[in-house]
């Protein structure tokens, strides 16, 4: 298949404040002299925010790190996975259409799309709501037929049930992600015969963790997930970026198209970063080195129970300190956890009970120990 640049392209790309922060971080994985093995992560990251890859976008990655276009050129035509002309505004279909999917009515699923969306693939609908496109197996043979949503894998499905899917999301729904006929993952049709022990639980851990991050069809501004940089010897959270004042200065970017500044001068994330009053630059700190916490948890709160050391009362000053997520605690450096401690007026507990490891176990949706007994 032959891949070009779309003949439609915007006239300028720039990352949202949080998104360029995020690439700086990723450029300093690599030594110096090697920025380039960045550019597969920056496109990834220009394509969660745009949707698509524009010209401008893989040009200005290019720039970011020292690399001629045409080579950034290169990587963005060679894999599929990179989008090279728009994709639906609410989202973009990938139908799984190799042999397990095919033998169980991939073929049919793809007339839905035929029907409802576009005649031909990587078309857009005529409300501009929506794409499609055949693709390789996707890994969830023994789920099929199946398709990729966004960032999530519906399986199991009907050419009814697709189609309802296709309206649910153009009525502003987003359906639970998963298998789609009552199946817990991929046990055989009748049920489970061994390894049963996931019984109680309500969910698969995939569909869990879709439905607790909530992202499948939304485009990434960076203000979503935690950064976490363990070669920086520490994470740093969505709204708390490192970033160097020479970074910024270097890579300044232009208005984001989705995001504009408003009247006073804040762009619309920095807004909702922000805390208690007034809105702080991103990286800096309030005078008394209060960490920037939440005026409101971002969709549902996490339990914070599921912290070995946190009870219901601790949850509740948590929460009134402005923590409602696991994804917070574990960004949080020695000066976040010391202004916390003093405020949970139980010295030394975060660093006794080890909340921070527990918190990047859990906001990766995993388990610990305890938060399993706790369960
Ligand atoms: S054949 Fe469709 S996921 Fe493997």
């Amino acid at each position: 298949m032959l891949r070009r640049l779309h003949p439609d392209q915007p006239a300028s790309f720039a990352f949202t404040p949080a998104n360029q922060a995020w690439a700086q971080a990723q450029i300093t994985k690599y030594p110096e002299g090697r920025q380039a093995s960045a550019i597969i992560p920056l496109l990834w990251r220009a394509q969660e925010q745009e949707g698509w890859l524009t010209r401008p976008a893989i040009e200005h990655i290019a720039e970011m790190l020292g690399m001629a276009y045409i080579r950034a050129l290169e990587v963005a035509t060679f894999y599929f996975m990179f989008q090279l002309q728009p994709v639906g505004s609410v989202a973009h279909f990938q139908v799984c259409g190799t042999l397990s999917c095919m033998i169980c009515g991939a073929e049919k699923l793809i007339e839905v799309c035929r029907q409802k969306i576009a005649p031909r693939a990587h078309m857009l609908s005529a409300d501009g709501k929506f794409s499609w496109e055949e693709v390789e197996c996707l890994g969830a043979c023994a789920n099929a037929p199946m398709v990729q949503i966004g960032k999530d894998y519906y399986e199991d499905l009907t050419a009814e049930g697709f189609a309802q899917l296709i309206d649910d999301l153009a009525a502003g729904k987003v359906p639970t992600a998963g298998p789609q006929n009552g199946r817990f993952s991929s046990e055989p049709l009748g049920g489970a015969t061994t390894l049963k022990d996931y019984t109680g639980e309500a969910q698969n851990g995939s569909v869990a963790l879709a439905t607790r991050i909530g992202d499948t069809i939304k485009r990434i501004d960076g203000t979503e997930v935690p950064l976490l940089t363990p070669w920086q010897d520490k994470p740093v959270a969505a709204d708390k970026r490192n970033v160097t004042a020479k970074s910024i200065k270097d890579h300044e970017p232009k208005p984001a198209r989705n995001a504009p500044a408003d009247e006073t001068g804040v762009a619309k994330q920095q807004a909702q970063a922000t805390t208690k009053g007034k809105p702080k630059a991103m990286g800096e700190k309030a005078a008394d080195n209060q960490p920037e916490m939440l005026t409101a948890p971002k969709g549902k709160a996490d339990d914070l129970k599921k912290l070995k050391g946190v009870g219901p009362k601790l949850e509740g000053v948590l929460n009134e300190l402005g923590v409602y997520h696991f994804w917070q605690v574990a960004s949080w450096t020695p000066d976040d956890v010391a202004w916390v401690d003093e405020r949970l007026k139980f010295k030394g507990r975060i660093e006794r009970d080890g909340w921070i490891e527990q918190a990047r176990i859990l906001a990766d949706g995993g388990e610990t120990e305890f938060s399993k007994r706790a369960k």
